[in-house]
């Protein structure tokens, strides 16, 4: 696999016990045709922070005291670096070298670090008990994800999540609707349901209609 200087792969301290993964492995294929449509869609992106940070973040995270931090899915890193900025030790997590390698420059031109990973979430796992804070934006693994998100957090520790819901009607303007790739309602509390949910709504965020979730682990 091509990695850009300084992003790691996935690191053998890193992964859990097979206990957590599949049973059916995924496609390799599948693999490489998810990083070639990732890379394909950041190329000649800039590496600037190109969008406001969401609202769901901000509003969950200013209060919380910094810790440890893994952004899953984290894409040009707009979380991940907003994290940093604001004292977070941050891992982030994504399938595609290229996005990852322009947030590292974003991350470089404002000066924080980020440990970036390339990685395909269906079978990645990270250490046991390692993280304050799990953030997913716009992404959907509906396999074992969730267990792996939970049992990643440390005792006290919160996840994040916000990403697209199925379309009530035709009026909900939406270009994501692959049933795969969107949530039914009440669905997201039920992936998390071994964490204690401490807010969660159903609403429209910038033109789309968003679950969004804030858990913690007791
Ligand atoms: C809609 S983007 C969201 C990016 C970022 N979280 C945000 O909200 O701006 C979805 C991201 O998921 C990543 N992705 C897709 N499939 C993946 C997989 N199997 N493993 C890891 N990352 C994946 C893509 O590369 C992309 O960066």
């Amino acid at each position: 696999m091509f990695l850009a200087e300084g992003i790691s792969s996935t690191a053998g301290d890193e992964i859990m016990p097979d206990a957590t993964t599949d049973a059916t492995p995924k496609n390799p294929l599948m693999t490489t045709a998810d990083r070639e449509r990732w890379d394909a869609r950041y190329t000649g992106r800039s590496a600037t922070v190109e969008s406001e940070p969401p609202e769901w973040l901000v509003r969950h995270t200013t209060e919380l005291p910094p810790g440890r931090a893994l952004d899953l899915a984290c894409g040009l890193g707009t979380t991940a670096i907003w994290l940093a900025e604001r004292g977070w030790q941050v891992t982030a997590v994504d399938i595609s070298p290229i996005g990852l390698e322009t947030a590292r420059t974003a991350a470089d031109r404002r000066g924080v670090s980020v440990e970036w990973i390339a990685a395909d979430l269906d079978d990645w796992a990270p250490a046991l008990a390692a993280f304050d804070l799990v953030t997913v934006f716009r992404f959907l693994d509906r396999g074992t994800l969730p267990e792996r998100i939970a049992a990643t957090l440390r005792p006290g520790g919160r996840v994040l999540y916000e990403t697209f819901l199925a379309p009530e009607s035709d009026e909900w303007i939406s270009h994501v609707r692959n049933p795969a790739f969107v949530l039914q309602p009440g669905e997201l509390p039920r992936l998390f349901s071994g964490l204690r949910i401490l807010d969660y709504d159903e609403a429209a965020v910038n033109g789309e209609r968003m679950a969004r979730l804030l858990a913690v682990k007791m």
